[in-house]
């Protein structure tokens, strides 16, 4: 078990998550955040933070739906720096709440800075 990030997150980046992790295992991109399943410790502490619900538990997911956010968290947890302090968010973050069709569209692989 463990808490996954989904597009959601893509362009809005918040990092409320970040400050609550009691293990630190959120890993930052460009422009999301993941959270690396080996590390999570399934507290549920980090869900209710996120202003644009994109954390949930994996057992909310199953099958193809479940692999594909499972994938990518586990991916990028892998290559992402680790992020430990909030950082800023984007000045247009509010735009792209509820944005449909993120991660096919403006998903982006590259690293952010971390902390
Ligand atoms: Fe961190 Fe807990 Fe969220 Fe896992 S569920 S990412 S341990 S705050
Ligand atoms: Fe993303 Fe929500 Fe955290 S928008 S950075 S998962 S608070």
């Amino acid at each position: 078990m463990t808490y996954i990030v989904k597009d959601e997150c893509i362009k809005c980046k918040l990092m409320d998550c970040v400050e609550v992790c009691p293990v630190d295992c959120f890993y930052e991109g460009e422009n999301m955040l993941v959270i690396s399943p080996e590390e999570c410790i399934d507290c549920g502490v980090c869900e209710p933070e996120c202003p644009v619900e994109a954390i949930v538990p994996d057992s909310e997911y199953q099958g193809a739906e479940l692999e594909k956010w499972l994938d990518l968290n586990t991916k990028y947890s892998n290559i992402w720096p680790n992020i430990t302090e909030v950082g800023e968010s984007p000045a247009d973050a509010k735009e792209w709440d509820g944005v449909p069709n993120k991660l096919e569209e403006h998903f982006s692989d590259k690293p952010g800075k971390g902390s």
